[in-house]
Parts: C-alpha cells; structure tokens; sequence
C-alpha cells in the first residue's frame, strides 16, 4: 500500500491523486482521498485502480490539506468499505494506514468492546481507539501517540481531525514513510517518488515516530512526546525518469534500458583508470566472511540464486540463499563469521527487513544491494551496493534483476581478487560485451513477439528447463510468465523432470529450454529430446542451436558467468507477449505489487 499526505496552499485534492498515481506500483485494489474543507472532513473512496477514484473526486470541494491512500488487500477483501480513509463512529477522526497490526483484536476487545465496526480491516481499530482516548479525555496528539503505544505491528499512517482543519498527525513503526519539506507547504509520502514533483527535500522517520505536520511546520516526536530534529536530505529523483515516454507498457520501456544499465553499472564500479572499484569496508566484510547468506523474495531471490555460482565459481566464498519469509522462522544453524546479503529492488521489502533486524540484533553484519539508496534496508544494514538501474515501475522486475545479478558479479570478482586469486577475465570489459549483445536481443522482438504468439497466447501451462545456472535463470523466466500472463508456469531442473514433472507433459505442452551452459549442454539436449518424443512443443534459447529441435532464440556470445544477463532478456520478452496476447494489464497484474511493505 502507498500513503500520501499534503498540507499547503494549493489545491490538495490533484497533488493527493498525482501522488497515489506515482504510488499505485504499491497497490491498486482501491484507493481513497480524505480532504479537509471548511465544513469537515470530506472522504471519497472507490475499488479499483487511482483512475476510478479520479473520477468519482468532487472537483468542486475545496481544499488545501488531505491525506490518501492505495491499497493492496491484507485483512478484508478489496471492496469500497475496505478502502481507506477509514474513519471513527463520530466521524470526527480520518486515517489511512499501510502495514499490518498484529494485535488488533486484543485492541478490539480490550479497549473498544462497544464500538460497532463498519469494515473488516485491521486499520479501523486505529481510528476507533483514537476516538476512544480522545473522549476519554486526552488531547489529540497524546491520543495519537497512546495509540501507536498500544498497538503491534507495523504501519505507516496519516490522521485528520475534524475539529483542526490545518494538522496532519503521521506514525510510522516498520512501515516505510516521508516527510516532504517545501515552502508553505509540506508532505507526506510512502516514497519520495509520489511527491518529488512537490519537493526533492525529505526527512527520514525512524520507527515509532510521529509527526505533527502542517503547512508551515512539522515537528517529529518519540512516541513518549519528546521532541527530535532531523535535518532534510534531498533525494536523487529525476521527474522524467518515471515517465513511461513513448512506450506502451512500463515493463517494454524496462527490458529496453537494460543495455544502459549495465553500462552505467560498469561507469558506477570503475575507477579513473577503467578499474573495478568497490568501498573497501564491503571488499573487507566479504573477506572475512566465513559464509554469506544471501536473503531475498521474488526475482531478487532468483538474482540470489545466480549469485550464489558467481561468490562460490569466482571467490570460492560458500553462500546459502534464503527465501526471506522462510528463513525468519526456520533460521539455519549459522557460521562462525557470517556476513547477510540482501538483495531488494525496492529495499522496503518488509520480509527482508524482518530479517535484518533479527539478524542485527543477533550482532552480524549486513549489506544491501538495493536500487533505492536510503531505502529502509539500505539504511538499516552496514553497507550498501546501489544498483544505479534508474526507477523500476513495471510490478514485474527486469532491470532491477539483471542489475542485481551484474553488481553481483563485480562484487564476487572484487572478493577473488582480495583473496589473491588470479582471474583470466576483466568483469567490466566482460560487461560492455554483455550490454551490446542484450541491445541486440531487444532488437529481436518480432521472433520473439512470434514464438509468444504461437506457443503462449492460448496454453493453460508452460515449463522452463534448465541444467545449472539455466535452471536459475528458468525459475525467474517462469515467475515473469506467471505474473503478468497468468500462464501456471514452472522453472525445472532438466535432470529432475523424469522424477515426475515430465508426467504432465502433453501433446503441445510448451517447454522453454535453456542450454547456455557447455559442461551440461548434451544432459539439457537429452531432456530437449524426452519432452518432445511426448509431444511438447520445444523451443530452445542457446547460443548454438541444431536444426531438429524447433524453435529456436540465439543468444550472443558472452563469457559463460554472465550468461544470465543475456538469456533471461528473451525469457522477459516472451512474458511481456504472452500477456499482451491474452489481453493481460503487463504493467499492474491482478493481486500483485512492486513494494509488498507487509509480512
Ligand atoms: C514483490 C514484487 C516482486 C519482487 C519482490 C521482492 O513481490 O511483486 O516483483 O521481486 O516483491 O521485491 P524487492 O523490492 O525486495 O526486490
């Protein structure tokens, strides 16, 4: 969910919904603006996308102060009642909340036996006990505070009072949340990308913080009341990077960029004389590390993965990689000295940074690779590693992954050569190779738009094999097709298909081979033979490729490490097809979002 709050002299209701469009990457199920007017707080709110709630604002009403919200579902279905704002009985207190809160029907019970509730979401129950203590007789702010005192769990949130037209009271504990400073005015945003056409100047909140913020001030307190000052940073946003341009699709525009962002990686991790160049401190932690666990979700689990064979392949450092949300519960007996490794596009990743914090408190080191600097990941670890892939929008990741994997690259040819290992490569002449043949891959798009078309457009199913790294790279070709087309798509190991995937193979069943990888190249042509002798129909991404077997992607030739930067290119491209084929929204696929700031 994304929140976003403004407090100035213009009219609030356009900046709230700009906002939320900037935000809506965190969520669309329903969305919601709260404004203060002369005659109270007015709420609209709708289901669906910002564009919906765009046209059922009053474009009359009045207003330079509001607060709003975007949302993706956690506790209720996504629907206009559980949309925020959210307000109390009295309807004298208006909220909109991002987070879970863990406790809230011991809340419910304990402090608001006798209110009748009007949604199913975990956020009323702020609302209501808000409007409980401040009839109970606490002032409005120190109501505020008691509230986010009695409550666990993590949230972001924004608050309006009726009886003040001019003050927003804002909270954040494990939720991400800004304050935008600007003159006669000021701002409230889950990112600084929402209101960077307001202000590129932004004051971080730590957990269990409140603001109370008005056009002319904001003041930060601890939730114990005591006042903190925090000076402004100004964020490195270009408004015209998030601009789609002439493309159709975020997700097009992203597969695009990728040859610029490994350039523009190797222009970041390169020195006056063309050398790689990393932070010493980080050259230092991964040397002496005993292991690395690398902890990710998503695609950035998959980049993880491809780390893995670079760290061990290349800097003979042993790595374990984790799915975030598991390894919280299920923490593997750790090494002596173990440097954490997270990996997040986004760095708000709530079920990364639960890992962090346990992992901090535990006393071990952690860096982030992360392609937003000052992100809550970012901040909380000891070192970071930018990814400079520019702003990712589309919720499917491309560049961010490709980027992952190539700082991921440099970092494991940094740590070889700590180490004193002698390497027959140049990582950063190996990457220029690599950005020219993914310009020529992009350029492929018609075959490729083709094969979509032909193998894609109508299956139920599809499957990616692969034998070593390929099957990495198949897990994530297979996580794109099922984002954005819908398409129940599986990653398989080549050699683990006759231990029972190949029973679902049919006549037409679609199979996506990769068979980059020389020392395993006749095992994954053998598996190319026993899916198609039962009737799939095969197409094989290879740099090679022999005239019997179908369909055919050639990939350029790369240094056999890198190979994943290049073969996962055709893998995004026939998802972005495939969804467009079957009518699918590439850019917001349904139940999904890009920043999933809830465990
Ligand atoms: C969400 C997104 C995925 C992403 C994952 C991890 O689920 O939909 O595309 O890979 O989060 O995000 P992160 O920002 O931590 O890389």
């Amino acid at each position: 969910c994304g929140i976003v709050g403004y407090a100035g002299n213009h009219d609030a209701k356009e900046i709230l919904l700009h906002g939320l469009e900037k935000l809506e990457y965190r969520g669309y199920d329903s969305a919601g603006i709260a404004v203060a007017t002369g005659e109270g707080v007015q709420v609209f709110k709708e289901k669906g996308r910002i564009a919906v709630l765009r046209d059922h604002v009053d474009a009359a009403v009045e207003t330079t102060v509001g607060i709003g919200h975007t949302r993706w579902a956690t506790h209720g279905v996504p629907s206009k009642l559980n949309a925020h704002p959210h307000q109390s009985t009295t309807e004298r207190f208006t909220l909109v909340h991002n987070g879970v809160i863990e406790n809230y029907e011991g809340v419910k019970r304990e402090y608001l036996p006798h209110v009748t509730f009007k949604s199913d979401t975990d956020t009323e129950v702020i609302v209501q006990l808000i409007e409980k203590l401040v009839k109970d007789g606490l002032g409005v702010e120190e109501a505020f505070r008691k509230a986010l005192s009695t409550l666990k769990g993590s949230y972001a949130i924004a608050l309006l009072d009726n009886h003040d037209s001019d003050t927003i009271y804002v909270g954040k504990n494990k939720s991400p949340l800004l304050i935008g400073v600007g003159e006669g005015f000021n701002v409230v945003a889950s990112d600084a990308m929402a209101m960077i056409a307001q202000t590129n100047q932004y004051v971080e909140l730590m957990d269990q913080e409140i603001v109370v913020l008005t056009r002319d001030a904001y003041q930060i307190k601890t939730l114990d009341g005591t006042n903190v000052s925090r000076a402004p940073y100004t964020a490195e946003l270009d408004a015209s990077d998030i601009e789609k341009g002439t493309y159709p699709h975020y997700m097009l525009k992203e597969i695009d960029e990728q040859p610029f962002v490994i350039r523009n990686i190797i222009k970041q991790y390169q020195d006056a004389n063309g050398q790689l160049k990393l932070d010493q401190n980080i050259r230092s932690a991964v040397k002496e590390a005993d292991r690395i666990y690398i902890v990710a979700c998503g695609t950035s689990y998959h980049a993880g993965l491809v780390g893995k064979q670079f760290l061990e392949g290349i800097a003979s450092v042993p790595v374990e990689v984790h799915i975030a949300s598991e390894f919280v519960y299920n923490m593997p007996l750790l090494s002596q000295k173990p440097l954490f490794v997270f990996i997040s596009q986004s760095g708000e990743t709530a079920d990364s940074r639960a890992v962090l914090v346990e992992v901090k408190r535990l006393g071990h080191k952690a860096l982030t690779i992360t392609n937003v600097p000052g992100s809550t990941l970012s901040r909380e670890a000891d070192h970071t590693l930018n990814l400079y892939a520019g702003p990712e929008i589309a919720v499917a990741s491309t560049k961010a992954y490709t980027a992952q994997i190539a700082v991921l690259a440099i970092l494991a040819v940094d740590t070889a050569r700590a180490k004193g290992i002698t390497l027959d490569f140049d990582p950063l002449q190996e990457l220029a190779i690599v950005a020219n043949a993914m310009e020529a891959l992009t350029d492929q798009k018609e075959n490729i738009e083709r094969i979509a078309r032909e193998y894609l457009s109508v299956t139920r199913n599809c499957f990616f094999i692969g034998r070593a790294v390929d099957f990495y790279v198949g897990m994530e070709g297979a996580l794109k097709l099922k984002e954005i087309s819908y398409i129940q798509a599986e990653g398989f190991a080549g050699g683990e298909l006759k231990h029972g995937t190949i029973a679902l193979i049919e006549d037409g069943t679609p199979v996506i081979a990769l068979a980059t990888q020389s020392h395993v190249n006749l095992s994954i042509r053998g598996n190319v033979k026993e899916v198609a002798a039962r009737g799939a129909d095969v197409c094989v991404i290879s740099t090679e490729v022999t005239k019997e077997e179908g369909d055919r992607i050639v990939l350029p030739e790369v240094h056999e490490y890198l190979t994943p930067l290049v073969s996962v290119v055709p893998l995004q491209l026939l998802a972005y097809y495939a969804a467009l084929h079957r009518d699918c929204d590439v850019d917001k696929p349904r139940n999904l979002a890009k920043s999933v700031t809830v465990e």
